[in-house]
């Protein structure tokens, strides 16, 4: 709970500040770019913390085994799909409040197409990310897969993504 209440201040904040393109200028190609920055301004601000967050984390776990690109990548595209589900923060907050109290089947059955791309932004984005790069397999999964529970085909880079995305 006190995690959604800072999602939300940092949503709120995002909308006065500009995106530091810095890291992904740093670790996305030409084309991921231009995927990146068709989402919201509040959704690249969140991608950059949860990127930021991966980093640390391999730093802080000291996991070598890992190639920080592919992790910067997974972390700064998951959420692309959004960019054919633009809500803002207030709608989307209702959104998520309205699927809580009816145990998730608001998104499940609603009829409206823009919720439903919300609601189907894994798939959506790993679709995207496909059509210009078909050989990143590592990081189409961790987009298709950020939000599903079923844990047991993480990898590395899914385990740490869903970590890092839960806290920003
Ligand atoms: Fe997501
Ligand atoms: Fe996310």
């Amino acid at each position: 709970m006190i995690y959604r209440i800072k999602q939300f201040h940092w949503a709120i904040q995002s909308v006065f500040q500009n995106t530091d393109c810095e890291i992904p200028n740093k670790y996305l190609s030409k084309s991921e770019l231009s995927l990146f920055m068709k989402v919201t301004k509040s959704e690249r601000n969140h991608s950059i913390r949860v990127c930021k967050a991966a980093l640390e984390y391999i730093r802080d776990e000291n996991i070598l085994d890992i190639d920080k690109c592919i992790m910067c990548k997974c972390a700064l595209l998951h959420d692309i799909g959004k960019s054919k589900a633009r809500l803002n923060i207030f709608y989307k907050s209702i959104i998520i409040i309205i699927n809580k109290i009816t145990y998730g089947n608001f998104l499940k059955y609603t009829q409206s197409q823009r919720i439903n791309n919300y609601y189907n932004h894994p798939q959506i984005g790993a679709d995207l990310l496909k059509n210009i790069n078909e050989d990143n397999i590592d990081i189409i999964n961790c987009i298709r897969y950020h939000h599903d529970d079923n844990n047991a085909k993480d990898n590395i880079y899914l385990k740490i993504l869903k970590r890092c995305d839960n806290l920003n």
